[in-house]
């Protein structure tokens, strides 16, 4: 029996190192040559190490569409670290995970559930795979304005008209760091026979410290498709996939990951997907400890800042809401009299910060391994000088009262064409006045609260243009469409 390689190891990382240590004349790609004759500014700046290390699969380093040696090693070590039965480095981002997840579960026309407020990577993965999506609302939270989980309630709803779909696939935690009751979904699922696979983006850290919701291979999700760069020490596009149990055919998944992965896998990124991994398993309790204490300290400060208001877990346990990873920090601005974007603008340009993302009501802020106690401390002083200053700058009350009435949950609208149809068909750009009986070509999402009001494929009924007009004179912040003003719109 072959002996088990030790979670101390990184099979990917120590090849590496015995490739710089040979002296290897290269005749190979990449062109640099491990960094001979660059740019002086790139080599300044990247750093000659980066470059030597930029090498992809030459002999004695594997291939990733075939892993067969150091990679597959490396692979087998990820997934027991996970608790998968198999594990897959992806070098195109979680986004190329999530589209593989799409394409293994459906032929085209086949029904795939999907929450309405999914990100843009699960639209693209329904349009290459032809799935029909059938949209599940996520409930919202309208006083912060952001769209939170789905409940076990809603999917059985869809799954009891369309008992046939061939998967549901959630995000979870959601960008904010929400999670849905995994356990009460799964059980709608198993009367079912259907699989539960989720878009983990924001999930990689449940795995290694129990004071976070539970991780969705734990929860009896089939598959999921996990930032590595996101939360933990990844470089940036270095994903991961997992699978577990029978849900998903392992052959199809595989298969889908070559079609989408590059055939020149940067090895930065695969290296730096190994040694996230052995940090995890040697040191993650530990230093995901000190996170969550540093979350946590940040959180009970903002609390008292007049003006703000942390999310957090005591208001976990309602519908599309069970439990929160406290180390993501939304704090809602709104009543500073400020838009989320105002904050995030002064924030960045006043006090030298800057945050994961703002919408009109909040700023996100990700405490990570990464986060010192100074970061924090700098944080509290510039939002307690915020709430100070805040008669200074030029409120947006009147656009966060009229943003405030719109938050009731949009209609969705009836699907006359698949997305990938729609994707196909030739389309033209007209007034949005103009475009009630029309096709959708475009997908329209306004900010808050991040879900989509028409996707590829929809019909734009009078009412959805009313409701479109309506946002466009709230002011609200509008993503998707190639007219973001929304004076036209796309159709088919
Ligand atoms: C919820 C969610 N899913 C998927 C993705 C796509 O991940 P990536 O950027 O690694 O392709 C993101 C990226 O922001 C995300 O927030």
């Amino acid at each position: 029996m072959m002996r088990k390689e030790s979670q101390t190891r990184a099979p990917l990382l120590e090849a590496l190192t015995d490739y710089l240590e040979d002296g290897v004349v290269r005749f190979h790609m990449p062109g640099h040559k491990g960094g001979r004759n660059l740019d002086p500014q790139v080599a300044r700046l990247v750093g000659e190490q980066a470059f030597a290390l930029d090498i992809t699969g030459v002999e004695g380093m594997d291939d990733l569409h075939q892993p067969q040696g150091v990679l597959a090693r490396a692979q087998e070590l990820l997934a027991e670290a996970f608790g998968a039965d198999y594990s897959y480095f992806l070098i195109n981002g979680t986004s190329c995970g999530i589209q593989a997840l799409l394409l293994t579960l459906c032929n085209p026309g086949d029904k795939i559930i999907v929450p309405r407020n999914m990100h843009k990577s699960m639209i693209a993965g329904v349009i290459f795979s032809g799935a029909h999506p059938l949209f599940v609302a996520p409930e919202v939270d309208a006083s912060r304005g952001i769209a939170l989980g789905v409940t076990p309630g809603r999917i059985q709803q869809v799954l009891d008209q369309h008992p046939d779909a061939r998967g549901v696939l959630l995000i979870n935690p959601t960008y904010y760091g929400t999670s849905s009751d995994l356990e009460g979904i799964g059980a709608v699922l198993a009367a079912y026979n259907v699989p539960l696979v989720l878009d983990e983006a924001h999930g990689p850290h449940f795995y290694f410290h129990p004071g976070f919701p539970r991780p969705g291979l734990a929860a009896g999700a089939a598959a999921v498709a996990q930032g590595m760069h996101k939360l933990l020490g990844g470089l940036t596009q270095s994903s991961v996939l997992h699978l577990k149990g029978e849900g998903l055919e392992r052959e199809r998944l595989e298969a889908s990951l070559r079609l989408l992965q590059s055939t020149s896998a940067s090895y930065l990124l695969l290296a730096s997907l190994d040694g996230a991994r052995r940090q995890m398993v040697l040191h993650g309790r530990q230093l995901l400890e000190e996170t969550l204490a540093r979350a946590r300290w940040a959180r009970e400060e903002i609390n008292k800042i007049p003006g703000l208001s942390c999310l957090g877990k005591e208001e976990a346990g309602r519908p599309g809401f069970d439990d929160l990873d406290e180390t993501k920090l939304t704090v809602t601005v709104k009543d500073l009299g400020l838009t989320g974007q105002q904050v995030e603008l002064i924030l960045r340009y006043q006090y030298n910060i800057q945050v994961e993302l703002s919408d009109l009501f909040n700023i996100l802020l990700m405490v990570t391994i990464g986060t010192t106690d100074r970061d924090i401390e700098k944080l509290l002083f510039a939002l307690r000088d915020i709430s100070n200053r805040r008669r200074e700058f030029a409120g947006r009350g009147e656009l966060l009262r009229r943003a405030e009435g719109l938050l009731e949950e949009p209609l969705i609208p009836e699907l006359v064409l698949l997305p990938r149809e729609a994707f196909f068909r030739p389309s033209r750009v007209v007034a949005l006045e103009a475009a009630a009986g029309k096709i959708s070509a475009e997908v329209v999402t306004a900010y808050p609260p991040g879900i989509p009001i028409v996707c590829p494929g929809e019909g734009l009924t009078p009412e959805i243009i009313d409701y479109l007009i309506l946002i466009r004179e709230a002011g609200l912040r509008i993503s998707g469409p190639r007219d973001a003003s929304l004076q036209t719109i796309r159709v088919l």
